[in-house]
């Protein structure tokens, strides 16, 4: 199994990401840390555990770390993904189980206690920096690092040029992308716009004979359908978070290139991936950046996991 430590804003595709990672029996989740993102962290913690009681693992540990970006004030989406960041349908938090304090020191003392660690991180990269900048040295034997953020040749989501994770914090995603000692892998609007969860697929869903899974995935999707609606004239929802962790556990999901990569941190470009294709800077390529994603591929996963038994 690969050990991996999962940083997210849970948030609606961030729940569907976790269901995704917990049903793979190749990952060790050895715990989640969870920042402000998509909301604010406390609530975004006992939204990852709602999770965990859905897929009755409550054992893995959840972490509550950085409250605020590095510079920036924050900025939520709970437009995008409910005021209580699973699609309002307050659920009630779980009895008995509560996040624990000090996310970005569970980052460092796991990295520094454990060989072979991976990180994957599905929201703005603020706890991410913030162990970097705490001990650096911790990340020397880091396996491997992937960041759902950023986008290429993609516009971008919440302005024309920037992509949701690293607008909210330009500072910690340029940091970590400066910093960290192995290649960032990229997974970016670029493809995971290419995954959407469509009402055909639910109503697939519907009938595989999971019904607590089916329920839970129908509610906290419905409000996320609605916005793509609204803000795309779509219809389905696009799961951004999940790409993350299929391409962890299969790298043939999605192909791309390397190239050095930085993020505008000021301006009218707060946030923007800049990505230098044609080696303008002549600086070291310290980025994969996936451009390429087997979308079929990923559903199928996504489904075949969550709904074993099933095999498309
Ligand atoms: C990213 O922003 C968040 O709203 C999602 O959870 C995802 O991590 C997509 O831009
Ligand atoms: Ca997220």
């Amino acid at each position: 199994k690969r050990k991996v430590i999962i940083d997210c804003d849970p948030g609606i595709d961030d729940a569907l990401a976790l269901m995704l990672a917990i049903k793979s029996e190749e990952l060790e989740i050895l715990g989640i840390t969870v920042c402000s993102g998509n909301v604010p962290a406390k609530m975004g913690a006992k939204n990852a555990i709602k999770v965990l009681e859905i897929c009755e693992r409550t054992d893995i540990p959840v972490y509550i770390g950085e409250e605020l970006p590095l510079v920036r004030e924050l900025v939520t989406a709970q437009d995008t993904h409910g005021e209580d960041g699973l699609g309002e349908n307050n659920y009630s938090d779980v009895e008995g189980v509560e996040p624990k304090e000090g996310g970005v020191q569970f980052i460092v003392d796991t990295l520094k206690n454990e060989e072979n660690v991976s990180i994957i991180a599905l929201a703005p990269l603020t706890n991410i920096a913030k162990a970097l900048q705490v001990d650096k040295e911790a990340f020397a034997n880091i396996d491997e690092f992937v960041t759902m953020g950023g986008n290429f040749k993609s516009n971008g989501n919440c302005s024309p040029v920037a992509e949701f994770n690293y607008w909210v914090d330009p500072h910690a995603a340029d940091y970590v992308y400066k910093n960290m000692p192995v290649k960032v892998q990229m997974i970016g609007l670029d493809v995971t716009r290419e995954i959407v969860l469509t009402p055909n697929r639910l109503e697939f869903m519907s009938r595989l004979g999971n019904e607590k899974m089916y329920k839970f995935i129908k509610e906290i999707t419905r409000f996320y359908i609605d916005f793509h609606w609204k803000q795309e004239g779509i219809i389905g929802c696009v799961i951004n978070d999940p790409l993350a962790i299929a391409y962890f556990i299969d790298k043939s999901i999605c192909s791309g290139k390397e190239y050095f990569v930085e993020v505008e941190e000021v301006g009218k470009a707060i946030g923007m991936t800049i990505v230098d294709e044609f080696d303008f800077y002549k600086k070291e390529k310290n980025a994969l950046v996936l451009t390429e994603v087997d979308s079929e591929k990923t559903m199928k996963m996504f489904m075949n996991r969550i709904f074993p038994g099933n095999e498309e």
